[in-house]
């Protein structure tokens, strides 16, 4: 576990990192596309969850408030969460924010962002299960159920190893699977586990925390111009306190 936290945070530096390169290069601006599509996936309460058929949460009013800033419209665009990193790659998305973990392997793939949030891996289990700890996990014969191509999928994979995993496209989906006992706990965020708990009878959240994150928004990497032009709007919400409130909305106890 020291490891993994270990990991993450090396992954924070290298990103503030690439950053500073960032902040000096080119500056040629690209004014032939006046709309930005942002990838997400949105079944990840409060990051993005669909209010009727509004894509709504704090990665969706951040991202409005940077192309509101930019002067540009915003398109945002639900997809399999493994497969934002792909798509951003190769030009189909401006950009990808999903309540994404800066990881070094991602960074291999594409550029992050600053950090606008921090997010915790949490283990749910049902109410009275024998598993009360991430220990318990790892080292009983429990099926683990992730989200597919998160970062709890890769712990978890770590950890545990694919025989006692299984893979949901949505997050939703390794809850509902937890419910009906086909696995018998799910590794999520924090916030979208508490409000999974929250929605859901009879669901707990182990008090053990089981790695420390950063999230960040992704951008190709041959699109510098939009790295320097998101880290300079996140960088006035974040003074301006636009990011704070937003948070605040859907966290009231971060307020
Ligand atoms: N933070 C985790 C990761 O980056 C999970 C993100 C899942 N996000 C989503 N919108 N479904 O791997």
């Amino acid at each position: 576990m020291k490891k993994i936290i270990a990991k993450i945070v090396s992954a924070a530096l290298i990103a503030s990192m690439a950053l500073a390169f960032a902040a000096c290069g080119s500056s040629k601006k690209e004014e032939e596309s006046k709309k930005l599509v942002m990838a997400t996936n949105a079944y990840f309460p409060p990051y993005e969850y669909y209010d009727g058929e509004t894509i709504v949460g704090i990665d969706a009013e951040i991202a409005q408030a940077i192309a509101d800033k930019l002067g540009m419209e915003l398109e945002i665009v639900d997809v399999e969460f493994d497969s934002i990193i792909a798509g951003v790659q190769a030009g189909k998305y401006d950009f990808g924010m999903a309540g994404m973990t800066v990881t070094e392997d991602r960074l291999k793939s594409v550029n992050f962002s600053t950090t606008y949030a921090t997010g915790i891996q949490s283990v749910i289990v049902k109410e009275g299960s024998p598993i009360t700890s991430v220990d318990d996990l790892i080292d009983g014969d429990y099926i683990v159920g992730v989200q597919q191509g998160t970062t709890g999928d890769i712990y978890m994979t770590d950890e545990v190893g694919e025989d006692r995993m299984d893979r949901y496209s949505k997050g939703n989906d390794a809850v509902l699977a937890l419910m009906q006992g086909k696995v018998d706990a799910v590794v999520i965020d924090n916030q979208p586990a508490l409000s999974y708990v929250a929605a859901n009878e009879g669901l707990t959240i182990l008090e053990t925390p089981y790695a420390i994150e950063d999230y960040a928004i992704c951008i190709s990497k041959d699109n510098e111009d939009l790295l320097k032009d998101i880290n300079a709007a996140l960088d006035e919400l974040q003074k301006d306190g636009t990011i704070d409130a937003i948070i605040a909305k859907y966290i009231p106890a971060e307020a």
